[in-house]
């Protein structure tokens, strides 16, 4: 009813614009003084959690999306190996898994099949079993070690945006809490990540606050029939979920790709007029990564491609060759994630608008899917 969509449009309008709450309650109360993390259920030791020697995510979908996000921050900070495996995969790839391992499903609903049938067969095989969940009492939860809830509140939409921030943000909390748990050199500096986690929340407003361009955009694109998505590092799984939100709600052929494979295969793809987003990571970014984005702008640019540019404010590098910027506040690189996604969600809800969708009940998807 419009009243459970509290004055918006849909289901998931209010749920992109409860993005700042998402983050903010899932870091609420959630690190005594000390900054140990607390854990919602915990079935797992502190000595347990020091032993880990490898963590393996498991997931479906956006769940996974953010998983790869998690990935780069907690090895950059935890110096621990870290995979994601899609959960349907995960049981048929004879995983190396055992009592050392901490295996960390992520789960909106935790009532996915695929999923929860990765988080048995990990427990089958020993390993130490976390659930990052939007639901509370749910059954993935319920079947594993330990869970660490994440308080986005009830997702409706189909297509997951609120719960997609809040799992990164969760994923962040046990990669900063086992980095101290470790002690070590990165130790000292989780207090200041901590900081700039808790800043989030307002720099996510300040972006839903900039939104009209992306919005006139989309209503101008209402006949793409192909839309292009390119990061590297953690911009890399943000090309992947912004081209799923815009094949799950908008039916648009959409394909995120890893910017510095675009010499490996897709720049084939490029012709005149094809639109691509690239996910610019912020000058600061180690290894000259901005400028190698920039370089690949310019290179589809001259190819034709109708460049779609999100960069960060000040970032003036980009715009000899963007045919469009979007611009997003500056924080530091591992925090981009939860900036950059959301141009990429309200293009895709308003693209699926113009073309008279109903975005919060795409065809052939659920939103919760319980069968194998
Ligand atoms: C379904 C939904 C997706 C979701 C995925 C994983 O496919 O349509 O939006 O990302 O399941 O769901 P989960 O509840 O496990 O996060």
């Amino acid at each position: 009813s419009a009243a459970e969509k509290g004055g918006y449009d849909s289901f998931m309008a209010k749920e992109i614009a409860e993005q700042p709450h998402a983050v903010g309650d899932t870091l609420l109360g959630r690190t005594k003084d000390d900054g140990e993390l607390v854990l919602d259920e915990l079935r797992i030791s502190e000595d347990q959690l020091k032993n880990v020697n490898r963590i393996t995510f498991v997931a479906c979908g956006t769940a996974a999306y953010s998983s790869l996000v998690a990935k780069y921050a907690i090895e950059h900070w935890t110096r621990i190996p870290v995979d994601v495996v899609l959960a349907h995969e995960f049981r048929y790839s004879d995983p190396i898994v055992d009592e050392r391992t901490l295996v960390v499903s992520v789960s909106q609903s935790g009532e996915t099949m695929d999923t929860l049938m990765a988080v048995k067969h990990a427990k089958d095989l020993g390993a130490l079993t976390l659930s990052i969940c939007n639901t509370q009492g749910a059954t993935i939860p319920r079947e594993s070690d330990a869970v660490l809830y994440t308080h986005a509140g009830p997702e409706v939409a189909v297509a997951s945006t609120k719960a997609f921030l809040a799992q990164i943000t969760a994923a962040y909390l046990l990669g900063l809490y086992l980095a101290q748990l470790r002690g070590g050199t990165f130790a000292d500096d989780a207090k200041a990540v901590m900081t700039e986690l808790r800043e989030m929340p307002e720099k996510i407003q300040e972006v839903l606050d900039r939104m009209d361009r992306v919005i006139e955009m989309a209503n101008f694109m209402a006949d793409t029939r192909s839309v292009l998505f390119l990061g590297r590092h953690v911009g890399f799984p943000i090309a992947l979920e912004g081209a799923l939100k815009l094949k799950e709600i908008a039916y648009i052929h959409a394909e995120g790709f890893a910017a510095g494979e675009l010499k490996h295969g897709p720049i084939a793809l490029i012709e005149p007029g094809q639109p691509v987003f690239v996910i610019v990571p912020s000058p600061d970014t180690p290894h000259e990564l901005h400028k190698k984005v920039v370089s690949n702008i310019q290179e589809i640019r001259a190819r034709g491609a109708r460049t779609l540019v999100i960069a960060h404010d000040g970032d003036e590098d980009v715009e000899p060759f963007a045919s469009e910027i979007i611009r997003v506040p500056q924080c530091s690189p591992l925090m981009a994630p939860l900036l950059t996604v959301i141009p990429l969600q309200v293009f895709a809800l308003h693209l699926a608008m113009a073309k008279g969708l109903d975005a919060d009940q795409p065809r052939n998807l659920a939103k919760s899917v319980t069968v194998e």
